[in-house]
């Protein structure tokens, strides 16, 4: 599929309108990672490295995704100032049994929380929630609107992470309020009509649009291991304009 490009534009079109895209009979191992990657733009080092590992248990970092247990859904990256704009996952081994990915279109949440309680999603366009990340030897946060609007007025980022959200808000007396919208958007984004669940096999791959989508998963037992990178999100932009594909949804 990789190298084919009528396949790869195919893909494009589901990933632009979808937010999501998935993978059957993929190889194994970080080539597949790379070459998926290098048809968007290139493989981004984050403080997980190039193409990550991410083994049940492993304990590599102080990362929720690293645990057996569900995941809440979230956007990764809420630490960066510039979150990484899609996440490549490539599943290479399992036995056991649960760990589906849980997929949220976050831009339909926006809109349905304006729709409901257009102030409480007017604050989460306002107040910036500070994403903070801290294992020995790395301390870095960032500070961003939830749901971000570009200078057109086109919705272009959702940036939602309860796990990484710091603890304690600049004072401000609209604190209160700020934390409410945000718990409104956490409940809306896990009504269980929203999400999209994908179940893993080795060779599957996934690539999701990180400042759209929101990604979870249920819970599993045994043992898996899956490879995965980030890319940019002006790299995803760029290959929808090259081919030929209008940005935005
Ligand atoms: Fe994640």
């Amino acid at each position: 599929m990789i190298d084919d490009d009528v396949a790869c534009v195919d893909a494009l079109r589901h990933l632009r309108d979808h937010g999501w895209v998935a993978f059957e009979g993929m190889g194994p191992g970080p080539g597949p990672v790379e070459a998926l990657a290098d048809r968007i733009g290139y493989v981004r080092r984050t403080l997980f490295g190039d193409i990550w590992e991410m083994t049940a248990g492993a304990g590599d970092h102080k990362d929720s995704a690293y645990d057996p247990v569900a995941l809440d859904v979230h956007t990764d990256g809420t630490y960066s100032n510039d979150a990484p704009g899609t996440i490549v996952f490539s599943q290479q081994a399992k036995d056991g049994s649960g760990g589906d990915s849980v997929l949220v279109d976050g831009f339909a949440v926006a809109r349905d929380l304006f729709a409901a309680d257009p102030e409480a999603a007017d604050l989460l366009t306002r107040y910036e929630i500070r994403g903070r990340y801290l294992e020995p030897g790395v301390a870095v946060h960032a500070d961003r609107v939830p749901i971000r609007f570009d200078a057109d007025g086109v919705l272009c980022q959702v940036s939602f992470n309860n796990y990484d959200r710091a603890a304690v808000l600049p004072a401000d007396p609209h604190v209160d309020a700020v934390l409410d919208a945000y718990a409104a958007f956490r409940s809306m984004a896990n009504e269980p009509d929203r999400a999209v669940h994908l179940r893993w096999e080795p060779g599957r791959m996934l690539v999701v649009d990180n400042w759209r989508m929101l990604h979870g998963r249920t819970d599993y037992t045994g043992h898996r291991e899956f490879l995965g990178c980030y890319t940019n999100h002006e790299d995803l932009e760029g290959a929808y304009e090259l081919a030929g594909l209008t940005p935005g949804a």
